[in-house]
């Protein structure tokens, strides 16, 4: 019986397979999903007709924060070269991955600017292309930078009100040891709140309850006179967990009895947010509003 080479079915031989005879890979039926999920979370983003960096070029999982050349400090940029309007209101993602939040959110709410921080230079360049093709250049821009290191330079020189800050699904690192690598930190809260105009709002979510809780209560630890919390935090699992948090020192209603906000209240998700929705995890978020004092 002759067997035709296409019915092989060994582990790793349809890669050869594919590259011997130079057949164009299908992609799986999780890619599929991933593309629908993704045109149906940003239809304003349909970068599958983009003709935009397509070098292949490898993306690292994760890179450290704390590699040198992220220690630098850079010069704050010439905001009229990156923005046509550089005195809009300012919406600043921090980690912000690939960066369709910020495409689509430029495309939905016209009246802002947009800027995304990443450690990871491939995103920063691939997002700089898309938003070149997307005709947003003016307005959203990609910057290679850890937010650790650059946001408070790059605040305090931006010449317009800062609108609104996110910190999305950031790296959890939950070894004891690495959670000096995690983005939100003291400094970075007093940045936030020094840089936020009063009504601006930080918005925070992750998929991991641990990260959420540290995000959330460090934000409190440092600045929760600086804040409200907002109307609409339903009760959430953090209620339970936390119930010996549920009063702050001075008395006051700590926001761990504040819950977590059901639905994202931006109403553009971010790609990690379109996963876990994908995969029913629960998403834990935290909407702050920037008092006047
Ligand atoms: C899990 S991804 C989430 C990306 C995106 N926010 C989302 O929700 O899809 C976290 C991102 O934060 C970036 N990141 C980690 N530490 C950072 C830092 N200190 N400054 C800027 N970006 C950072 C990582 O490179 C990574 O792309």
């Amino acid at each position: 019986m002759r067997i035709a080479l296409h019915q092989f079915s060994i582990p790793g031989f349809g890669i050869a397979r594919r590259r011997l005879f130079a057949i164009p890979a299908l992609p799986s039926s999780r890619e599929v999903l991933i593309r629908e999920a993704h045109n149906a979370a940003w239809p304003e983003v349909n970068l599958d007709t983009l003709q935009v960096n397509k070098s292949g070029r490898r993306v690292r999982q994760h890179v450290n924060p704390f590699k040198e050349e992220l220690q630098v400090l850079i010069d704050s940029p010439d905001w009229t070269q990156i923005f046509h309007q550089p005195s809009l209101p300012l919406t600043v993602d921090l980690g912000c991955g690939p960066g369709r939040f910020l495409l689509a959110s430029a495309k939905r709410f016209p009246a802002n600017n947009y800027l995304g921080l990443e450690i990871r230079q491939p995103l920063i360049d691939r997002a700089n292309d898309w938003s070149r093709a997307m005709e947003l250049a003016g307005q959203v821009h990609f910057i290679y930078a850890n937010a650790n290191v650059q946001l408070s330079n790059l605040l305090r020189s931006y010449p317009g009100p800062v609108d609104l800050i996110t910190i999305q699904f950031p790296d959890p690192h939950y070894k004891t040891k690495h959670k000096k690598r995690r983005i939100v930190q003291p400094a970075l809260v007093q940045t936030i709140k020094d840089a936020l105009r009063p009504g601006g709002r930080l918005f925070m979510q992750s998929d991991v309850l641990e990260v959420a809780e540290a995000m959330r209560d460090e934000v409190e630890a440092f600045a929760a006179a600086a804040f409200d919390t907002v109307q609409g935090h339903l009760p959430g699992p953090s209620q339970e967990m936390d119930s010996n948090r549920s009063m702050a020192a001075d008395g006051q209603r700590a926001w761990s009895a504040c819950g977590w906000l059901a639905d994202n209240p931006i109403g553009v998700p971010t790609e990690r947010e379109v996963v876990s929705l994908e995969l029913k995890l629960p998403v834990y978020r935290v909407l702050l509003i920037r008092k006047d004092h």
